[in-house]
């Protein structure tokens, strides 16, 4: 797996990590298939993940996970509420599942972010916190979204980005390029909707030579072979999707032309 540095935060990030809505929003003995993923993650090296307080009982689930291997990974979550108090206790329980400190703390689709950004950046002079991120998931917000990235003690942003939803190429992944931001992408897979169906083995053959040999992989090398993304966490709760997806984690990257045949098979899907 392919590392890369995540822009000016001096963290070094694989190029494929692992989202965790939904698929990590389980109980009981359901736990037992996020544990799995993240096993197939650590084999492949994808040892960043990204969770939330909005997604339920993700965070505790892959707090769990991790238990023994907490210091190999890269924790990007989120805190999302414009109510002091009750940041805290987010904050606070996030920092109990992992250990006591999270990589990338984001605010989560801008929600009071002044409040926040304070708030984070006061874990940060404690060392609780390595980056400060800001996320929002729908192209509506991304004027703020551009606001808020010019506050220097944002450091990471985490948008949408796939063949079928291409906004963040207009503003927000130049700005994110020009202020050395790291650029976390959400919805490789449009939730699902863009693997649901495949272009047929004969279309993804002049791929081959860049190591795709699935639709998966080629939707993630699309992203990654834009220098501008660091990493694309897809969501699985299937380890040897997980596998798959990781795969499309390494060099040799795509240029213009498989990137515009990729978009194409996917606008013909
Ligand atoms: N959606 C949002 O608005 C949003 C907002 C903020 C942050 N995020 C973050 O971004 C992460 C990823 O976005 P997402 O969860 O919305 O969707 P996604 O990653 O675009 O798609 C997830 C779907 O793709 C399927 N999948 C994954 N790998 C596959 C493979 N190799 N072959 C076939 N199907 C595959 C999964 O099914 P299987 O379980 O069967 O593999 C799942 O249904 C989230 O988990 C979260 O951490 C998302």
């Amino acid at each position: 797996m392919e590392h890369r540095l995540f822009g000016r935060t001096g963290l070094s990030v694989p190029a494929v990590g692992v989202g965790t809505w939904q698929t990590f929003d389980v109980r009981g003995a359901a736990a037992d298939a996020p544990r799995s993923v993240v096993d197939a993650a650590f084999e492949e090296g994808a040892t960043m993940f990204d969770s939330s307080f909005m997604y339920g009982e993700a965070e505790r689930v892959l707090g769990r996970a991790l238990a023994g291997r907490r210091e190999r990974a890269i924790v990007a979550t989120k805190v999302w509420t414009p109510d002091d108090a009750e940041a805290t206790r987010q904050i606070e329980a996030a920092l109990r599942y992992f250990g006591g400190r999270v990589d990338v703390y984001q605010v989560h689709n801008l929600v009071a972010w002044r409040r926040r950004v304070e708030q984070l950046e006061r874990l940060k002079m404690r060392g609780a916190v390595n980056a400060i991120g800001a996320t929002h998931y729908s192209a509506h917000a991304f004027d703020e979204l551009r606001r808020v990235m010019d506050d220097p003690r944002v450091a990471a942003v985490q948008v949408p980005y796939n063949p079928h939803e291409r906004e963040v190429e207009e503003v927000i992944l130049p700005a994110a390029a020009d202020l050395g931001m790291g650029v976390i992408i959400m919805r490789p897979f449009g939730q699902g909707s863009l693997v649901r169906r495949s272009p047929s083995s004969d279309a993804l053959a002049p791929l081959a030579p860049f190591g795709v040999s699935t639709w998966p992989q080629a939707l993630l090398k699309w992203i990654l072979s834009d220098p501008r993304c660091h990493v694309a966490i897809p969501a699985t709760s299937n380890p040897m999707h997980m596998h798959e997806n990781a795969a499309a984690g390494n060099p040799p990257w795509f240029g213009p032309e498989e990137r515009t045949y990729v978009a194409k098979l996917a606008n013909d899907l």
